[in-house]
Parts: C-alpha cells; structure tokens; sequence
C-alpha cells in the first residue's frame, strides 16, 4: 500500500499515521518530523529551513523533494509507505506522480483528516503548553492555517479525481478517530483501485 494522509496543522496525521501505517506494514514518513530532527541536530538543512518553519511557511519544494526521494529510496518502502505531510503544493504533487509513475506504481489512498479550525487552534495551543513546538503560537497556528488553506487543501480535488481520497471525520477521542479511519481505508481497498495493474 502505498498511502498518503492529509489534512490541516492539528488535524491528527501525525497520531493516526502509526495506526495507519501498522495496519499495511508500511514505513510512516514525515516530512515535518524530518524537518525538526535536522533543526535538532542543527544540521546544514536544519539551520536553512529553521526560519521558515518557524514562521509557518512552506519549505522550498526542490528541497522537500529531495528529501522525501531519498527517504524512498531506502529498502523499508520497497512494498509501500505511508507519507504524511507530503505533498503539499502542486508541485509536490507532479514530483510524486512522476516518482511513483517511473516505476509502475500509484497512490492506492489518500486519507483526508476534517476537523474544524477552531478545534485545531485549541488543539496546538494546548500542545505549545505541553511540548513547547516553536510553530504552535497562536500567530503562526493562524499562518499555518492560511498556507494550509491557499497551497494544500486544493490538492484533495486532485485525489478526489483520481478517486483515492477517503474523508474522514477527525474529531472525537483519538481511539474513535483511528477506528473510523481504519475501517474507512479497508472499506475503500475492497473497491477496485482505479489504477489497479489487475484491472
Ligand atoms: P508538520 O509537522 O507536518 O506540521 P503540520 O502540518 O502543521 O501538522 P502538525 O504536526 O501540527 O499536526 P498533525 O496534523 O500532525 O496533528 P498531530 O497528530 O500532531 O510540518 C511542520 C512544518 O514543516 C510545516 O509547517 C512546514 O513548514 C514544513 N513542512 C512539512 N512538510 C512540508 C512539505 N511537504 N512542504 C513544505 N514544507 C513542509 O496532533 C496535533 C495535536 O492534537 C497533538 O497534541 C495531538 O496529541 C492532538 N490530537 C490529535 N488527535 C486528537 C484528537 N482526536 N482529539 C484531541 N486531541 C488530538
């Protein structure tokens, strides 16, 4: 399986990506905790993109590329994967199509989590309290919000499109949210894929 999980700062991708991605036996991968491990480590590429993230802006593309080919490349996401945070901008979107194209493969799905924006403002304050992550102020949650909005949340018509997108309601306790998620991805493999090689 080769899936994706979207939705806004706060939506829950981040918890429910291990449930996901334990459920097909495939590597979660993402690209924001990629990001904060390099600004932990202080790398060349956390030093870069410190500033943006915490400012609630969007990585450069070639540079968030990069990094999501290398990380398939590696032998663990030779049968699938689970990417959570990416894509994010149209242009992500071609760079994954055409990676995934040279080799025969497709996103099988996409899981789109909905919750309304005050519950994730709620949500990533109260996390700023506990974690202390540097873009959970209310003035970057608000921008983060903005970016998500104008460059991301037009990617789901895309999926929609391509009839791999699976709603799914992110409010309620963790547990619920997980259930109603995994029973909703099964649900959609037991259709036919339309990109199926066995069609
Ligand atoms: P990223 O880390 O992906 O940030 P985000 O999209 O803003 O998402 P969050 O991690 O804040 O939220 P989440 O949806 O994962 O929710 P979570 O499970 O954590 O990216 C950070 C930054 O990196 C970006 O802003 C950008 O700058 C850069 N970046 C990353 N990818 C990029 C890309 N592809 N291109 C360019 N730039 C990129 O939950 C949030 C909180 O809610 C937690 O405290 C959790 O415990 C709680 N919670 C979760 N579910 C529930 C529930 N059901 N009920 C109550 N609380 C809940």
């Amino acid at each position: 399986m080769r899936l994706l999980i979207m939705g806004a700062p706060g939506a829950g991708k981040g918890t429910q990506a291990t449930a996901l991605a334990g459920r097909y036996g495939v590597p979660a991968i993402s690209t924001g905790d990629i990001f904060r491990d390099h600004i932990k480590r202080q790398t060349p590429l956390g030093v870069k993109v410190k500033e943006l993230i915490d400012a609630g802006e969007y990585v450069p593309d070639e540079v968030t590329e990069d990094i999501v080919a290398s990380r398939l490349a590696e032998p663990d996401c030779a049968d699938g994967f689970l990417l959570d945070g990416f894509p994010r901008t149209m242009h992500q979107v071609h760079f994954l199509d055409k990676h995934l194209a040279e080799k025969g493969q497709q996103i099988d799905a996409v899981v789109s989590l909905v919750v309304e924006p005050e519950v994730l403002v709620e949500r990533l304050l109260e996390r700023a309290n506990i974690e202390g992550r540097a873009d959970d102020n209310e003035d970057t949650i608000r921008r983060r919000m903005e970016v998500y909005a104008g460059q991301t949340a037009p990617l789901l018509f895309h999926y929609e499109k391509q009839g791999v997108l699976v709603d799914v309601e992110g409010t309620g306790t963790v547990d619920e949210v997980r259930e109603r998620m995994l029973s909703a991805v099964e649900a959609r493999g037991e259709q036919d894929f339309p990109f199926s090689t066995e069609d």
